[in-house]
């Protein structure tokens, strides 16, 4: 068994004071929105996996089989020697890429959900002899500090996660990572594609109900967090698709007009019926767009690729 390290650059009550401001900013907002990250406790981030391996979500399976395919290409392209990966969750994926790096010395998984992180990071310390592991429970929107490890650095942020950032926070994010590599070092960048509309909206609205789920559990965290009467059965899951945006939208819907209270943050929230709260955008891109705001975080793309469908693309780009 290889060294596993865990570090929790969230303390608890840093994670609960951000918690809070969210909730309140986002539910005294017009219209009303909740920021993603909080989907993932120990039962989001398992309802997460769970997603994965439905029939209509293909992006896991997409960006599998590019990682399958080119993982030797971004051995050979980076000789990375330590990868930091950000959003890692299960870094199910992300053994098709330790395999291939045989120069690496350091995984450094990031993530907020210290269940996934503390369950992948061990499992991959026990198989994987000589990697050592360095797991971090930080919120990757934060400035993040890495251990001191060698370089070549190759950050890696798969999933298509980074279309959960709004456009402006996108590239605030963007910067951030740049400002983690030296001149030379990589950015391996997972990107869902736009493509047909109904393919898109049946990956976010699943059959058996399962990212309904997923949506839902955000009002579990916080009736669990801040002692909120959150009434999950009194929302509809809805996702619906933004063409001027070109994103994905899941919401929350009401029911019938109704308060919740939260009492923590002393606060009692009127919900009209059908009134429709925003849980979580999810970008989809094209390759100009991509290489553009790459291009403006100072990271010059390299490489493109997409699957035998063209749904889904892995770019790697070299810091400037
Ligand atoms: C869409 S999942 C992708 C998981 C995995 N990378 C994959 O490709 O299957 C997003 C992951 O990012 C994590 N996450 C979401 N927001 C985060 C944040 N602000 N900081 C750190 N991790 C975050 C979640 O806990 C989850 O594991």
């Amino acid at each position: 068994m290889s060294p596993f390290h865990l570090t929790r650059t969230l303390a608890e009550d840093a994670t609960d004071a951000a918690l809070r401001a969210d909730v309140h900013r986002g539910l005294t907002g017009r219209p009303k929105t909740l920021p993603p990250k909080w989907f993932y406790d120990a039962h989001g981030s398992d309802l997460f996996e769970k997603i994965t391996e439905l029939p209509e979500y293909y992006p896991t399976r997409a960006e599998r089989e590019i990682l399958l395919a080119r993982s030797g290409d971004i051995a050979a392209a980076t000789g990375a020697r330590t990868l930091v990966e950000l959003g890692s969750g299960s870094s199910e994926k992300t053994r098709h890429l330790l395999d291939a790096l045989t120069d690496l010395h350091t995984y450094v998984p990031v993530d907020v959900s210290g269940s996934a992180l503390t369950q992948a990071g061990q499992a991959l310390a026990a198989e994987r002899p000589g990697l050592d592991v360095h797991a971090l429970i930080a919120d990757f929107t934060a400035e993040l500090t890495l251990p001191d490890t060698p370089g070549p650095r190759l950050v890696a942020f798969l999933g298509g996660t980074v279309g959960n950032l709004l456009p402006a926070e996108r590239a605030a994010f963007l910067a951030s990572v740049r400002a983690l590599l030296a001149p030379g070092d990589a950015l391996l960048l997972g990107t869902d594609l736009v493509k047909d509309e109904e393919v898109l909206v049946r990956a976010y609205d699943d059959g058996a109900g399962v990212t309904a789920a997923f949506n839902k559990n955000v009002l579990t965290v916080i009736n669990r967090e801040l002692g909120a009467d959150f009434e999950p059965a009194a929302f509809d899951h809805v996702a619906v698709w933004d063409t001027g945006h070109e994103w994905i939208e899941m919401r929350l819907r009401s029911r019938s007009a109704q308060t919740v209270k939260v009492p923590a943050l002393d606060l009692a929230v009127d919900f009209a019926a059908g009134e429709e709260m925003r849980t979580e955008v999810s970008a989809k891109f094209r390759q100009e767009g991509v290489r553009a705001e790459l291009s403006a975080a100072q990271l010059d793309l390299t490489h493109w690729w997409t699957d035998g469908e063209g749904r889904f693309a892995l770019s790697l780009s070299v810091a400037r």
